[in-house]
């Protein structure tokens, strides 16, 4: 089957939003040793971009996530398939994500990270659908906010495929 799929955000929009928000962080975090933990899979296309667009001291982790959930909606139980490979403590931490929905993962996470001791953890979200919103968390950089549709590509997936375009589209349904 083949889904349609329209352009939301091209390319180039992302492209702006993003490089607005590695100057916010940079500047937020002068002077200031950062780590951008990648929430995978779906963050992968944007931490790399992030991470170029921040003018400091990042290094990187990436942390494997898989929700159990009914359907395309995730249930807030939050399993660790890869872990981080090197402790966080004392660290400014950001939370890189492709999308917020529920929220329940990102709720999830900000427990579990508050055990490993970081300095600070701050989110940032390239995609915020508050239409769908079962748990207040705070995002701290956002990228855009959307409306309730299935969205596909720069990181994001329809049954894994067209995380590969290179803009964010909206799967139509016919
Ligand atoms: C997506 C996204 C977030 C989560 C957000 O991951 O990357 O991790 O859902 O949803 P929530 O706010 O409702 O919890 P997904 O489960 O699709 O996995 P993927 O990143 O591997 O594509």
């Amino acid at each position: 089957m083949t889904e349609r799929i329209s352009t939301l955000y091209t390319a180039a929009e992302i492209a702006v939003r993003v490089a607005a928000l590695g100057v916010q962080i940079a500047r937020d975090f002068e002077g200031q040793r950062i780590v951008l933990v990648c929430v995978l899979k779906g963050s992968f296309v944007f931490t790399a971009d992030l991470a170029r667009a921040i003018d400091g001291n990042v290094r990187c982790e990436f942390l494997g996530v898989q929700s159990y959930g009914e359907g395309t909606e995730s249930s807030g139980v939050v399993q660790i398939t890869q872990d981080l490979t090197r402790s966080v403590e004392n660290e400014h931490v950001i939370l890189v994500e492709d999308i917020v929905d529920t929220g329940l993962t990102i709720a999830h996470l900000l427990e579990l990270f508050r055990t490993r001791r970081p300095a600070s953890v701050k989110v940032c979200a390239l995609l915020h659908k508050p239409a769908r919103t079962r748990v207040e968390v705070p995002i701290d950089y956002l990228g855009f906010t959307i409306d309730d549709k299935f969205v596909v590509g720069y990181g994001l997936d329809f049954n894994q495929r067209y995380r590969n375009l290179p803009f964010i589209g909206v799967v139509e349904q016919d």
